[in-house]
C-alpha cells in the first residue's frame, strides 16, 4: 500500500514536521517546538515530532471525557467492528509499518514483521474478548440472614479517560496493548507514545482514526517525558494510567497519581536456573535468543544464568559457541540478522560502562563487551556477584552473566533477593522438579524449558516487587480496564 495514505500525518518536506493527533484532526503544536527523531540504526534524522503544550493536554483531557460518554453508550459489537476494521488496515499495510519500525527502534526485519502483525491479532484477540466480558446476578440469600428479595445486578463499565504511556522497544505493539481493551470495553485513551517510537505510534493512530474511531476517543501527545509526563500523570482528568517502561519511572509515577487504578509493566531482571538434568543443546539456544534478541533491550530478556559449576562448565562454551554462529550470520547492521543498535548512544555508552565497571570487580569477559557507536557486541560475562551494577538493576542491552552456585536453595535465593520480579526460566528434564522449584521463586511467571516472554498474548503476564502492578493478557486487561457497578434490588416481600 502507498504511504500516501498516511499524508495527513507530516508536512511532508525532508525530513517531515510530524503534527500531533489531537482527537479530531492533525495539527501542530502551539508551542511551536519540536524535538527531532534520529534513526539508531544509522544516525539520520528521520523527522521532527511536536512538542504540545500542558493547556492543550487539558483541552484533550476534556474533549475525550464528552466523547466517551457517548462511546460507553455504542453497541460493543459495533465497537468490535471498528477495531476489526483497524487490524485490517495495519495487515495491509504491514510492509510499510514494518520498515518504519526497524528505522526507527532498530528493530531487524523478522522482529519488527512480528510486531506489526502479533498487534493485528491481539486487537482481533481484544475485540473478540470483550464481546465475551460479562457481569453477574446474585441473591441475598446465600449470606446468612438474607433472603431473596435482596439481589445484585452486577455490571462492567468503563473507567472513563486512561492514560497509555508506551515504551520505544514496541512502540506499536505496547501501544496496541494498551489502547485496544480500553477501546473496546468503552474507554476514551490519552496515548503517550514513546519519544523515540513516535513516528510509529502515529502511524497506529492514524490507523485507529481511519477505522472510524469517532472524534475525542484517542489523542496523541507527543513531547518529552520530563515536560509532560508529571502533568499527564497527575491530571484530576485521568482515570487509570497504564504503563510501561523502567521500573524507575514507574515508581516515580505511582508515587504521584494518587487513588486511581493502575497497570503497569516495569523491569525485568530476569534469571535462567540451568538443572545439571537439562537439555544442554536447547538450554544454549534459548538463552542466546532470550538474552541477545532485540539487543537485549526487552523486558523479558534473560540477564542472568545460575547453575552448580560442572552445569555452567558444560553450558557456557555451548552458548559461547551459538553466540558465535548468530553473529557469523552477518554484519549486525544486516537486517535478517538477530542483532541491531541500541536506541541511542547514551544507552549504548551506559552499556558499555556496565561492562568495563564488572570486568574492574572482578567479572571475566568471556564474549564480546565491546561497542562501536550505537552497536554493542553480544557480551557473556563469568564470575559475576549480585551486587555488580550490571546485575543490581536491569541492564537494557546485549549482556548476560553466568554465576556458579554450590546449591540450587543458593540459587533461588539469589533471585528472590533481587528487587525484580517478572519472570524466571528453569531448565530441567523433570518437569514435576521445575514445578516444585517454580513454586519457591518470587516472580510474576516461570517458564519450564523456555526463555521468558510476554506471549502467548492471553496468558497472564505479570511483574511482582519492582516489576510492576496488576495483570496484562487479554482477559485481565480487559479486566483492569473497567470497574464493577453494582445495582442492588431489593424487591417486596
Ligand atoms: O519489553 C517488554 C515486553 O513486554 C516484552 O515482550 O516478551 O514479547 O518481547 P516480549
Amino acid at each position: 500500500m502507498p504511504k500516501d495514505y498516511f499524508t495527513s500525518l507530516s508536512d511532508h518536506k525532508s525530513p517531515p514536521t510530524y503534527f500531533f493527533f489531537n482527537g479530531q484532526t492533525w495539527i501542530p503544536s502551539t508551542s511551536s517546538e519540536t524535538i527531532e527523531v534520529i534513526s539508531p540504526v544509522d544516525g539520520h534524522i528521520m523527522g521532527r515530532i511536536q512538542k504540545v503544550t500542558h493547556s492543550e493536554i487539558d483541552q484533550a483531557i476534556d474533549r475525550a471525557h464528552e466523547a466517551q460518554l457517548s462511546w460507553q453508550d455504542e453497541p460493543m459489537i459495533k465497537r468490535a467492528k471498528i477495531l476489526h476494521l483497524a487490524s485490517d488496515w495495519m495487515r495491509q499495510h504491514e510492509h510499510y509499518l514494518t520498515t518504519l519500525l526497524m528505522k526507527e527502534i532498530g528493530k531487524t526485519h523478522p522482529d519488527a514483521k512480528d510486531e506489526i502483525l502479533r498487534s493485528a491479532d491481539m486487537i482481533d484477540y481484544f475485540a473478540h474478548e470483550g464481546l465475551h466480558l460479562k457481569g453477574e446476578e446474585l441473591s441475598g440469600d446465600a449470606f446468612p440472614g438474607y433472603d431473596q428479595t435482596k439481589m445484585a445486578i452486577i455490571e462492567r463499565v468503563p473507567l472513563g479517560v486512561i492514560l497509555a504511556i508506551a515504551p520505544f522497544n514496541y512502540p506499536v505493539n505496547l501501544s496496541v496493548s494498551k489502547i485496544a481493551p480500553a477501546l473496546i470495553t468503552g474507554n476514551a485513551v490519552i496515548f503517550k507514545p514513546p519519544t523515540q517510537g513516535t513516528i510509529s505510534s502515529l502511524h497506529l493512530t492514524e490507523i485507529f482514526r481511519m477505522a472510524g474511531i469517532p472524534e475525542g476517543i484517542i489523542t496523541t501527545v507527543t513531547g518529552g517525558g520530563k515536560d509532560i509526563g508529571d502533568y499527564l500523570c497527575t491530571h484530576s482528568g485521568i482515570n487509570m494510567v497504564t504503563f510501561t517502561g523502567s521500573s524507575q519511572v514507574g515508581k516515580s509515577i505511582a508515587e504521584k497519581i494518587g487513588m486511581i487504578p493502575i497497570l503497569f509493566e516495569c523491569g525485568g531482571n530476569n534469571p535462567a536456573l540451568v538443572l545439571p538434568d537439562s537439555d544442554m543443546e536447547l538450554t544454549a539456544t534459548e538463552i542466546v535468543k532470550g538474552a541477545f534478541s532485540y539487543s537485549g533491550q526487552r523486558c523479558t530478556a534473560i540477564k542472568y544464568v545460575l547453575g552448580l559449576e560442572s552445569t555452567v562448565n558444560k553450558l557456557l562454551p555451548l552458548v559461547v559457541k551459538k553466540t558465535k554462529e548468530m553473529i557469523k550470520m552477518g554484519d549486525p547492521r544486516i537486517e535478517e540478522n538477530n542483532l541491531g543498535p541500541l536506541i541511542s548512544d547514551s544507552a549504548a555508552e551506559e552499556i558499555e560502562k556496565r561492562i568495563i565497571l564488572a570486568k574492574a570487580a572482578g567479572a571475566r569477559i568471556v564474549l564480546g563487551g565491546k561497542r562501536t557507536g550505537r552497536y554493542v557486541e553480544p557480551t557473556i560475562l563469568e564470575n559475576v556477584r549480585p551486587s555488580m551494577e550490571v546485575l543490581h538493576t536491569e541492564t537494557f542491552g546485549p549482556v548476560v552473566s553466568f554465576i556458579k552456585v554450590k546449591s540450587i536453595d543458593e540459587a533461588i535465593k539469589i533471585i528472590n533477593e533481587s528487587s525484580y520480579g517478572l519472570q524466571a526460566s528453569i531448565f530441567t528434564n523433570d518437569e514435576g522438579a521445575g514445578i516444585k522449584l517454580g513454586q519457591k521463586i518470587e516472580v510474576g511467571s516461570v517458564q519450564i524449558n523456555s526463555k521468558p516472554q510476554r506471549g502467548p498474548d492471553h496468558f497472564p503476564f505479570l511483574g511482582i516487587k519492582d516489576s510492576g502492578s496488576g495483570v496484562q493478557g487479554i482477559r485481565y486487561t480487559l479486566e483492569a480496564m473497567t470497574r464493577l457497578r453494582s445495582i442492588v434490588l431489593n424487591k417486596p416481600h
